[in-house]
Parts: structure tokens; C-alpha cells; sequence
């Protein structure tokens, strides 16, 4: 506790004396309503991002080609690695030569960056820690499964590993302070990438045997007390299930299984984390948040990353580690409206850093940004776009560019919507005040000839409310009818639909869609691979 007020007071000093100095403070988040904001340079900042693949931030003479594409897609920020192995390739020697590439890269093509440390885990797997840790096992142990067999995964429970990373992460937030406190090209830090154990769900080296069995750490249990109305339902299961005990070791506490092995390690992942981010922060408190592969497709811990920052461990991972900022989710499953939900939970701000490559991403962008207030959104293997002027992100990312003043002053206000169609939901439903929106696939209309479903792209919109009649729908591929719940026979009609576009937060219309347009003030419609901001407002008649 007394670290964390410690670390807190360093943090608003580092702010204050940014400002007196005259230069913006560093990156910090800021809350906004029900949302959490990223402010850079003192401004609500919306992460237009997209994420490199492994190798390519090593490449060094192909940054600047690289980096001038994610221009042409319209992201305001890369997802880059910082790699432990290039950073200090010999025990105690830098070279921030990777490091000091991808800052310029990013100043010249006007981007931000997010340096993701792929540090002691990466994908579970330690690959990334230098030779000179992976070679020297005896100093650096690795985990081991329930049978003894060594893994690829440096244990968490092992203090020279813990040194070594903190060391090396230390170095890295130090040499970000020195080259990049007043240009502010870096502004948030993923520490680590998809910490998870995998073969067993826990780990069985004789420190992490002998912790098992010891009490739970009272600070966890004092975390359980004060926030058993909001903890995640699998855990507070397991905690009323063995009778809300506030004494014992993890068994008795949670009973046997491997959801109380998976409770455990992730106690202990964030411990080690904390110590590594909140070293990291006291030399250049940037943002820090951690990323998770997801357990779907109906596997047990072991089986899949387990105790990794996932939704279900969101209680455990703030208990442990206070100095992480945020837990976020790597899409790469089915069900992209519920993982987010599932993120955006008990002020958990939501953070997409990896969303497997595909074209829907465009629409899935603006859902993030609609429906969860985002901070950000970033796919994968950006890089692969081969011509950013025809790929969809593209363009809705142009959309989100200009819409981003408007969405930063109101997100957190309760002024937006957002949703996804697609050949199985046609049709959805959006209630405000006393108006209801309709929105159907654009293929529905009457007119359009493509029957198959099986062949309709997602599509969607983003809704946003400027005032009681008054609203604007930015996406592709929808129809909107408006209505109203009203039981008094008023009807809702379209008084204008502007299409429009937005300079610095400023609506300017481009030109008024009516007739055959609006197919006569019956809807307000934006083509099937056509994206539009358009400004419509309503009336009521009888
Ligand atoms: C998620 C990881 O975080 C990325 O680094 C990458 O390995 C992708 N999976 C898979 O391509």
C-alpha cells in the first residue's frame, strides 16, 4: 500500500513538474464520465492503431517504408515490440539502437507508439529473453509441469529471472525518459505479451509448491472483502463455494481444482509484474497495461495460456500488480461483441491491441469506439495491408480521425452506439430517449440483389447523439429507419440528412441527401463498401 501512495506521489510530481517546465505532461489516463481516457499532451487521445507483426520491428532499414504505409492507413499509432534479446544482447550492455529507429520512424510519419516488452514471456514462451538468460537455465530456472518436465518458461517465481527483467525494463523506460520526454512519440507500455502458463495450470517448481500450500496472502484477501459485490462470478464461486473463508491456504479457500491452481499463478504472474512495472514507472510512469490470449474453444487451464490477464482473473491480476493499468484481450476467437463486453467491466477501459487481420475490422473498429468508449483498437500484422487506399480500415479509420474530437469531448457521457450486422443478424435496434433506430443490413433492401447471406460482409455503424433530435451515423453498409416509443400515434420523420465531414471537430456538410437519396425520407442509407458521416435530424408529426 504504502509503495503504491509512494509510486502515486512520484507520478503527480513528475506532472506538475512537466508542466511547470512548460512541456505537456507525459501520458497519463484521465477519467471521463463512465470512460477512461488516454491524455497526451493534456489531450483525450483515441488510439487509431494497429499492431506489427514479430520480426519486423527488427528490420531496421525497412521502418521507414513500413512505417510510411501505416501512414497511408490512416493509424495515428503502432503497436511495436521492444525486444529484451536486442536490448541487451551481453548481460549489463545496452543498445537501444531498435528502440531509437522505431521513435524516429514514428516522428517522421507522424505516429505514436506503444512499445510492447516482450521481455521474460512472450506468447507464455520465453524466446525473447537473451541468450545469455535462456543458456544459463541454472541461474534462470525455468517452470516445470506437474511431472517435472522443464518448460520454455522462465518461472515466475525465481528472483535472478525477476532482476534480470526488471533490470533490463528499467533501462528501457530510462532511455525513453532521456530521447522521448518532450516529444512524447511513446505514450503507453504493454509490459510483457500474453503472460499465460502453459502444460499445467499452475507451476510446479518447489518455491511455487511450497507457496500453494501456504495461506493465501492476506492482501488478496483483503482485495476479496472490499470488492466482493463486483468480483468476477467464477471467482467469487469459488469463494462462496468454500464458505468466504478469509483464512487458509489456496485449497481451503477455494477449493481443489484447477481454477484455484489458475487463482494462484496468477497471483504470482502479477506479483512479478508489479515489481517490474512499478520499477519502470518510477523512472518514466508512462501507462502500463497487459494483454491476454483468451481461453475460448471450451479448454482447461493448462491447456490453454492460463493465468494470464483474462477477463475472469481481472480481481487477482489488480490485487497483485496495482501498477498495471489495465487489462486487454488478443482477439483471435469468435465472439468479438462478447469479448469486449467482457472487458469492459468494472472500470477496466477497453483496449484492443490485437485483433487477428481481416477486413471486418474496419466495422469492428467503430464498435469498439460506439459501443465501449475504446482507448484504442490496433490489428494485427498491420503491416500485410497490400494497398492501404482499397482496405477497409482505411477508410473507417478516416471516419474515426475525424470523428475523434467530437468522440473524445463525449466518450464516457452515454451519447454513443454502435453495431454490427452481418448475413445472421440483419436487423438491430437502438433505443434513445424516445426515438428507436433501425438499422438492417444494406443487402435487405428490396432492391439489392444478393440473396445469400452466407455471402454478406459485417457491416455497421457508429450512432452518435448531438442533441435531443439531432444525431449522426458514420459506418458502411446499413440502413437506418427511425421511430419512436411514443404510444400516442406521433410519427418520427426526417427533417434533413446532411452527408458531411469534420475539420478539427467542426461539421462541415458536403452535400444534402434527399429523394432518391433518402429513398424519399424513408431512411438514411450508406452503401455496402461505401463509408459516409452523415448528419441527420428528426421531426415528430401526427
Ligand atoms: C498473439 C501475440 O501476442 C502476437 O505477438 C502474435 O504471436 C499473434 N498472437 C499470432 O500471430
Amino acid at each position: 500500500m504504502k509503495r503504491t501512495i509512494a509510486l502515486w506521489c512520484i507520478i503527480a510530481l513528475f506532472g506538475c513538474y512537466s508542466s511547470l517546465q512548460g512541456q505537456p505532461r507525459i501520458p497519463y489516463l484521465a477519467k471521463q464520465g463512465a470512460a477512461t481516457q488516454l491524455m497526451v499532451a493534456d489531450k483525450p487521445f483515441l488510439m487509431l492503431g494497429g499492431e506489427l507483426g514479430n520480426s519486423t520491428a527488427s528490420a531496421l532499414a525497412e521502418l521507414d517504408n513500413v512505417f510510411a504505409k501505416l501512414q497511408q492507413i490512416n493509424l495515428n499509432t503502432v503497436l511495436t515490440p521492444a525486444y529484451w534479446e536486442l536490448i541487451e544482447p551481453e548481460e549489463g550492455k545496452f543498445d537501444f539502437t531498435s528502440i531509437d529507429a522505431a521513435i524516429n520512424a514514428a516522428r517522421t510519419h507522424n505516429l505514436k507508439i506503444v512499445f510492447l516488452w516482450f521481455g521474460s514471456w512472450k506468447n507464455s514462451m520465453s524466446c525473447y529473453a537473451p541468450a545469455w538468460v535462456k543458456e544459463n537455465y541454472k541461474n534462470y530456472p525455468r517452470a516445470v509441469t506437474e511431472s517435472g518436465k522443464p518448460l520454455e518458461i522462465m518461472s515466475a517465481f525465481n528472483q535472478n529471472n525477476l532482476e534480470a527483467d526488471k533490470r533490463a525494463f528499467v533501462q528501457l523506460m530510462k532511455h525513453i525518459a532521456t530521447t522521448d520526454k518532450e516529444q512524447q512519440t511513446v505514450i503507453m507500455v504493454q509490459v510483457e505479451n500474453e503472460i499465460g502458463m502453459l502444460g499445467s495450470a499452475r507451476e510446479y517448481t518447489p518455491e511455487a509448491n511450497k507457496l500453494f500450500k501456504a495461506d493465501v496472502p492476506k492482501p488478496l484477501i483483503d482485495y476479496l472483502l472490499k470488492n466482493k459485490k463486483t468480483l468476477r462470478p467464477q471467482l467469487f464461486k469459488q469463494w462462496e463455494t468454500n464458505g468466504f473463508k478469509t483464512k487458509g491456504n489456496w485449497t481451503s479457500i477455494f477449493g481443489e481444482g484447477l481454477e484455484t491452481e489458475e487463482f494462484f499463478m496468477a497471483w504470482h504472474y502479477g506479483l512479478y509484474v508489479q515489481e517490474i512495472a512499478q520499477a519502470g514507472k518510477q523512472v518514466y510512469p508512462l501507462p502500463m497495461y497487459l494483454n491476454a490470449a483468451l481461453n475460448s474453444r471450451g479448454r482447461k487451464a493448462g491447456q490453454y495460456p492460463s493465468a494470464g490477464p483474462l477477463a475472469h482473473l481481472l480481481d487477482i491480476w489488480r490485487a497483485a500488480a496495482p501498477a498495471i493499468d489495465f487489462l486487454s484481450p488478443d482477439i483471435y476467437d469468435p465472439g468479438f461483441e462478447d469479448w469486449l463486453a467482457q472487458y469492459h467491466v468494472n472500470g477496466n477501459p477497453l483496449f484492443v491491441p490485437e485483433i487477428r487481420f481481416h477486413n471486418a475490422n474496419a466495422i469492428r473498429a467503430l464498435y469498439a469506439f460506439g459501443e465501449h468508449d475504446a482507448m484504442g483498437f490496433s490489428p494485427f500484422s498491420i503491416e500485410d495491408v497490400a494497398e492501404p487506399e482499397k482496405y477497409p480500415l482505411t477508410h473507417s479509420y478516416n471516419m474515426l480521425q475525424q470523428l475523434s474530437p467530437l468522440l473524445a469531448k463525449i466518450q464516457g457521457k452515454g451519447q454513443t452506439n454502435s453495431i454490427i450486422l452481418t448475413g445472421e443478424t440483419k436487423e438491430k435496434v437502438v433505443n434513445r430517449g424516445n426515438y428507436t433506430f433501425t438499422f438492417t443490413h444494406f443487402f435487405s433492401l428490396p432492391w439489392e440483389n444478393n440473396k445469400d447471406v452466407s455471402t454478406w460482409n459485417e457491416t455497421g455503424a457508429i450512432l452518435i447523439q448531438l442533441s435531443e433530435k439531432e444525431f449522426i451515423v458514420a459506418g458502411s453498409g446499413v440502413v437506418v429507419t427511425f421511430g419512436n416509443t411514443r404510444k400516442d400515434g406521433t410519427i418520427t420523420g426526417i427533417s434533413s440528412i446532411d452527408e458531411v465531414e469534420l475539420q478539427d471537430g467542426k461539421m462541415l456538410p458536403l452535400r444534402r441527401l434527399n429523394g432518391d437519396q433518402d429513398h424519399q425520407g424513408r431512411h438514411l442509407r450508406i452503401p455496402v463498401d461505401g463509408w459516409s458521416i452523415q448528419h441527420v435530424k428528426l421531426y415528430d408529426y401526427k
